[in-house]
């Protein structure tokens, strides 16, 4: 064996190594080629004593040549296969990317959450707190100190859903416990659900000192055939403010920012002198329908939103009378206050464009999801 047969020898391994086909194959011609003890590159060197001197050092220098020639191609093959396996396993668990993903449903709050918020922030920012009250109501603070006796003719515009009649009265004050609503009026009385967050201007002022400015949003009921604008349970907002200087300048003044915050300068706003027996003077305000854009009519014919009157009633408002002040304790030649109370809803509908009241509570993902 000559030195040149050591360099064919190298060629020949570094083929075969080449395309060695997995591990195993790969493991078998290490053995064969650079194997320490049978190896062909050591059973050469072995012969190494046996040449010629001259021909020592040149045999031994291709030897070596050989040796690292078939361990970089070892290296390399070991490396491509690596590199092989890992790329099938990486294929193997391959994400496709590709795949559109499942629809994520985000959720969101309710128009009417959202309305309600919206105008407890707007009257944050002129002072109001938002405070909560019952649904379920004494005839005391819904009617009586808002002087609506039992036989006033504007109960009747309050179509109540009484929860208890007279005759078991006892189990529900001891149920309650609401011993002020009976020593207010020296009777019995009765229970229902709260037909307007007025009984909280009342309820507020029974338990505060001016100055007085609290907005209160809140579920109210009322015991009527529902159609495009009423429903039998809805939401009011009640706000009220007492102090010394009040007059219906503010209540104005208060109302039209209101109006311009929550819609913009766009809608129009009418303000109208009113009855409620609990304000006096007592005003209405309203702004102009959204659907047939204060006309009355639509496409359709005359706008069923606003029964084509051109306009949507949005809160009553007034003057605190002074019975009511007179009724918690307040000295009303001091103090003297506006209220004002309206549906939320209208408002939401304004809003959102939401044609029918019905459409808040049906809970249908067509429409919740479109608003
Ligand atoms: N509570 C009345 C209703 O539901 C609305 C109302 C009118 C509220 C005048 C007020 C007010 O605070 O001052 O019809």
């Amino acid at each position: 064996m000559r030195a040149e047969d050591l360099s064919e020898l190298a060629g020949r391994a570094e083929a075969e190594i080449a395309a060695a086909p997995d591990e195993a194959a790969l493991d078998a011609l290490r053995v064969r080629y650079a194997g320490r003890r049978e190896g062909e590159i050591t059973k050469a060197m072995k012969r190494l004593p046996a040449l010629p001197a001259g021909e020592r050092p040149a045999f031994g220098a291709a030897a070596n040549a050989a040796r690292e020639r078939i361990e970089a191609a070892l290296e390399r093959r070991t490396a491509a296969l690596r590199d092989a396996a890992l790329q099938r396993d990486l294929a193997a668990a391959a994400v496709d990317l590709t795949l559109p993903p499942r629809r994520v449903r985000i959720g969101r709050y309710h128009p009417i959450t959202r309305t309600i918020r919206e105008i407890s922030r707007i009257f944050a920012g002129m002072g109001f707190e938002a405070v909560e009250g019952p649904e379920v109501e004494w005839d005391y603070y819904a009617f009586e100190a808002l002087n609506i006796p039992a036989d006033h003719p504007a109960r009747d515009k309050f179509s109540t859903l009484w929860v208890q009649a007279e005759g078991s009265m006892e189990v529900a004050l001891a149920a309650t416990g609401a011993g002020r609503a009976r020593a207010a009026t020296g009777q019995p009385d009765r229970i229902l659900l709260r037909p307007h967050t007025s009984p909280m201007q009342i309820r507020v002022m029974e338990q505060r000192r001016p100055p007085v400015r609290v907005i209160v949003p809140g579920r109210c009921f009322r015991f009527e055939a529902t159609d495009p604008t009423h429903e039998s349970v809805f939401f009011q907002y009640e706000g009220l403010a007492i102090d010394e200087q009040l007059t219906m300048a503010d209540l104005k003044g208060v109302l039209y920012s209101f109006a311009r915050q929550l819609f913009g300068g766009e809608r129009k706003v009418r303000f109208r002198p009113d009855y409620f027996p609990f304000t006096e003077p007592s005003a209405e305000i309203a702004f102009d329908c959204f659907a047939c854009d204060g006309t009355g009519v639509t496409n359709e014919g005359k706008c069923r939103t606003c029964a084509g009157s051109a306009w949507i009633e949005a809160a009553g408002c007034g003057m605190v009378h002074p019975d009511a002040l007179r009724r918690v304790g307040y000295d009303p030649s001091k103090y003297q206050g506006f209220a004002f109370g309206g549906g939320v809803e209208r408002l939401a509908m304004l809003l959102t464009g939401t044609v029918d009241i019905r459409l808040f509570h049906q809970n249908d993902l067509r429409y919740l999801e479109s608003v």
